[in-house]
Parts: C-alpha cells; sequence; structure tokens
C-alpha cells in the first residue's frame, strides 16, 4: 500500500495531466509566439518513461490521466502510450484517461483511440468563421478541426468544445457556438486567457471577462447552475433552451484553486505543482538517478511545496503569471 498524495492544504491529487509534447500543428495567437521554439526531441521522455512515471501516480491514487501537448496527436509514439494506459484502466484505480487536443489529427486517430479505452476528448475551437480560424491559428484550416470532431463522434467518443473567450477575435460569436455544440450534442466550455509565456499581443487586449460573457447569454437563454461535473475547474450551466450544457472557466474573475486535485507533467518530466506558478521538479533526473523509489519520493516533496493558488493578473503592460507557453504545461 502506498500512501496517496495529499498537499499541505489537504487537498488529494487524483488527476495527472501529462505533456507528450510542445509541438503543434497550429500556433493559436495567445497560446505562443509567431516562431516558437520548440524543445530539442533528444530531451523528451521515452514512451517507457512517460509509462513509469504514469504507474507512480496511479499507484498513488490518481484515478484520471489527460494527455495533452501541445497538440499530444503529433507525437510519433502517442497512440502507444494511450493503448499502454488503457490496458490499466480498471486496474490498479485507474478509471479514466482522456484527451485535449485541436482535432487535425483525428481522423486518422479517432477510432483506434475509442479501441484504447478512451471515452471523452476535449476539442479546442475558438470559432466558427474560417477566415478568423485562419488568423487565430496563424495558418490553421477549420475544415480539418471540423473534420476531425466528426471523426471523434462517428468513434463514438464524448467531446467537449473549448474556446478561449477572446475580446474582438470570437466575443460576438459564442451564442452561435453554443447553438452548434449543442445542437451536435457537445458541451461547450468557454476558457479565460491567461498570462502563460509570452505571445505578441497585450494580454489586457485578449482577456475577456466570462462573467461579462454569462450576463449576455442570460439575455437570450435561461441559464440554471449545475452541480461540478468533472472535479475541473469549469462551472457548468444548463441553457434550458437548447438543453446543453456551458462551461466556464475562469481562472481570473473566480478562483478555483481551493478545490484542485491536479499536478502536470511536461514532456521533459518536469513536474509542475500548478499551472500559473513557476516551481518545479524534475521527474526526469530523479527516475534516470534512481527509478520509480526516487520518482516517489520526489512526488511526497511535491505535496510539500504544491502552492495554494496561482497568482494570474492581467493588466495593460504589466501581465504576470507563469513563465512559459501553455503548450509546454498542456495547460
Ligand atoms: P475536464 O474537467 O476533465 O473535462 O477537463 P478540463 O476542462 O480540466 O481540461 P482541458 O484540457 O479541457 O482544459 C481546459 C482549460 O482549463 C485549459 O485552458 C486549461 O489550461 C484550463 N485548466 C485546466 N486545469 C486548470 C487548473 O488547474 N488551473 C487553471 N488555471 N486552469 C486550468
Ligand atoms: N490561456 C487560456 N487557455 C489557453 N489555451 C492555450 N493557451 C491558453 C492561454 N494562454 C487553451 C487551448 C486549449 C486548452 C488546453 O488550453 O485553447 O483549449
Ligand atoms: Fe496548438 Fe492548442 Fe496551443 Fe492552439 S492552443 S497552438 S492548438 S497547443
Amino acid at each position: 500500500f502506498k500512501a496517496p498524495l495529499v498537499d499541505t492544504f489537504g487537498r488529494q491529487i487524483t488527476y495527472l495531466r501529462l505533456s507528450v509534447t510542445d509541438r503543434c500543428d497550429l500556433r493559436c495567437v495567445y497560446c505562443m509566439k509567431a516562431r516558437p521554439e520548440f524543445l530539442p526531441k533528444a530531451d523528451l521522455l521515452s514512451l517507457e518513461e512517460l509509462t513509469t512515471i504514469c504507474d507512480a501516480f496511479i499507484a498513488r491514487g490518481v484515478t484520471k490521466i489527460r494527455v495533452t501537448g501541445g497538440e499530444p496527436l503529433v507525437r510519433r509514439d502517442v497512440m502507444t502510450l494511450i493503448e499502454n494506459l488503457g490496458a490499466r484502466i480498471g486496474r490498479a484505480g485507474l478509471e479514466e484517461v482522456c484527451l485535449s487536443t485541436n482535432a487535425t489529427q483525428l481522423p486518422r486517430f479517432a477510432q483506434r483511440l475509442a479501441d484504447a479505452g478512451v471515452k471523452r476528448i476535449n476539442v479546442s475551437l475558438d470559432t466558427l468563421d474560417p477566415g478568423r480560424f485562419s488568423d487565430l491559428t496563424r495558418g490553421g484550416k477549420l475544415t480539418d478541426t471540423l473534420a476531425g470532431i466528426d471523426a471523434a463522434q462517428a468513434a463514438g467518443l464524448n467531446v467537449k468544445i473549448n474556446a478561449v473567450a477572446l475580446t474582438g477575435a470570437n466575443e460576438t460569436e459564442i451564442p452561435d457556438m453554443i447553438t452548434w455544440a449543442h445542437g451536435r450534442a457537445m458541451d461547450l466550455t468557454l476558457i479565460e486567457v491567461m498570462p502563460m509565456g509570452e505571445v505578441e499581443a497585450d494580454r489586457a487586449d485578449q482577456f475577456l471577462s466570462l462573467g461579462v460573457v454569462r450576463d449576455q447569454l442570460a439575455v437570450r437563454w435561461t441559464l440554471t447552475d449545475l452541480p461540478d461535473r468533472t472535479g475541473g475547474p469549469a462551472r457548468y450551466v444548463r441553457v434550458e433552451e437548447t438543453g446543453g450544457r456551458v462551461g466556464f472557466i475562469t481562472p481570473l474573475t473566480g478562483n478555483f484553486c481551493a478545490g484542485c486535485n491536479r499536478v502536470r507533467v511536461t514532456c521533459t518530466g518536469e513536474l509542475f505543482m500548478c499551472l500559473g506558478r513557476d516551481g518545479k521538479l524534475d521527474l526526469r533526473e530523479a527516475l534516470r538517478a534512481g527509478g520509480r523509489d526516487a520518482v516517489d519520493a520526489l512526488l511526497d516533496r511535491a505535496m510539500d511545496l504544491k502552492p495554494e493558488a496561482h497568482d494570474f493578473r492581467i493588466e495593460r503592460g504589466a501581465s504576470s503569471g507563469a513563465n512559459r507557453d501553455m503548450a509546454r504545461t498542456g495547460g
């Protein structure tokens, strides 16, 4: 028996977010710079190392693993990892393996994901306008993402749409996106932009408060608060007119850190205790020097170091958050 992972604020860690690559076939303007510097491939953890780290977390009570990136499906051997993890569902306490993806590669992988035991995926999609999609992703094609969503639904995967709410970009489109998602039996979650890493734009120009969005939606629809569903940061409402759900992730206007149940591991084995903080521990070094025992010891240290909350701040010319791209930490 191994002790569960409980931090100094009494929060148990049951959810691991594992970023398998910092690379992506899109370059969303709020996520990375136009010319991002990607990590050298030689620094990446191997498939075996990633699996060993997951096993260490599962043995300590992690029930849910979400594979993220960058775009996880651009890593060549990612399906083998997901199949390895899928084989652990229902054994050793693992309940769920999920994926966050931009969907462009799903026509190739959706069926294999479903066969591996993945039930739910979150697809990042901020607009349904082809021109705006190309602008926001710096050259991406909306039809690629839509084809991926079709493939996922055809394979029986439950799809949730994630949209970052952006001033002057998709703000007028949000009701249409909700109608579209609910018409296809998908939840849609709105996200406040977070000051992660450096992008060309001022975060103050991108930021849109979801309190304002919610008030606008409430003029047109009847919104009923729902109890917490996934143990995640989103607070959900039901839109009575469509019967579907809308989630709100509000790191800037409504902090949800008191209920935090997660930590993050990057593709090079950095263990981040909080998305919005720079503090980290080196799992790769521990694993290579001391094997599973050293990893276990590091997880205990992580619980002592996990901060109470992020301190994201968005102010014109003076935003502050974490000093790395979202694509390195997997959101
Ligand atoms: P489920 O609850 O499992 O459906 O997933 P999720 O919404 O937590 O994960 P997803 O990968 O879809 O992430 C959606 C957004 O939530 C991303 O922008 C993440 O960066 C953000 N997010 C997820 N967890 C946290 C967290 O602990 N803190 C903060 N500030 N943001 C988070
Ligand atoms: N702030 C908020 N969300 C972000 N994402 C990427 N960068 C940011 C940011 N700076 C989102 C993506 C994806 C999710 C995993 O994180 O759009 O939906
Ligand atoms: Fe790629 Fe996702 Fe970042 Fe967009 S938000 S560039 S899809 S990793």
